[in-house]
């Protein structure tokens, strides 16, 4: 693992631009992207640049189960907001929530992945370890599947939605086998209520209990993390 340690998410942002310059004027083609709060201020930086991604494709994580592409807390949502309707790219994919046949929805993502190799993948991680919606207990082996969310992550979810009772309890994500099939692996992760998290995934045992804790296996993962998040390590 690769630690590259910042001072804040704005440094961090900086630092997660230049590997996608990079990876960008290597040649990558597949970018498998997260949600949520941490990548934000590198999606307007990726946003704002002169960078071309229309040779590009775009894989997401993850999706709440429920919600369509125009409800504003949908994950298809957040990223056309933060990303997609600013820059071109050849093709966006984010699982389908309002697929009726879930069992559909589960292969039709796994032939996504397995048409578009990721290249590059970027990750955030939750205070309990876990990384795209696989938490804790979730097997290293699993591919796209229907997630029970647990309290801790609907709890942290609430602040995105104006009635938190509408937080949805089940989601779609890529697997762990999934993620740790990408060529690289970027996780970000700022603020102390991450610091257990990133302890546990670095010095901790590899175990289920922290899905992020696979990541130690992997060949080629950078975590870029501020001191907050570091402060336990
Ligand atoms: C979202 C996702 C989640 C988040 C994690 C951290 O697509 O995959 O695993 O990365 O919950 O969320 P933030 O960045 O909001 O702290």
């Amino acid at each position: 693992m690769q630690i590259i340690k910042v001072k804040n998410a704005a440094e961090g942002a900086n630092k997660s631009f230049e590997i996608y310059q990079n990876a960008l004027a290597n040649g990558v083609k597949v970018l498998g992207l997260a949600t949520g709060s941490s990548p934000i201020a590198l999606y307007d930086k990726l946003a704002t640049s002169d960078l071309d991604f229309s040779d590009v494709v775009s894989v997401n994580l993850d999706e709440y189960l429920g919600l369509d592409g125009n409800d504003p807390q949908s994950y298809r949502y957040f990223m056309n907001e933060h990303l997609f309707n600013k820059k071109d790219f050849k093709q966006t994919y984010v699982p389908d929530g309002k697929q009726a046949d879930r069992d559909k929805a589960v292969h039709d993502y796994d032939q996504i992945l397995s048409q578009h190799p990721i290249d590059l993948q970027l990750l955030g991680i939750g205070r309990n370890g876990h990384i795209g919606f696989n938490e804790p207990g979730t097997s290293f082996d699993s591919t796209t599947h229907i997630v029970d969310l647990t309290s801790s992550t609907i709890e942290a979810n609430a602040r995105f939605f104006e009635d938190p009772s509408k937080v949805p309890t089940q989601a779609i994500s890529m697997g762990i086998a999934s993620v740790m099939a990408a060529k690289k692996i970027l996780l970000v992760a700022y603020g102390e209520n991450k610091a257990d998290a990133i302890a546990a995934t670095i010095n901790g045992p590899i175990t289920e209990e922290v899905p992020a804790s696979i990541l130690q296996k992997h060949l080629d993962v950078t975590l870029i993390i501020d001191d907050a998040a570091a402060s336990k390590l």
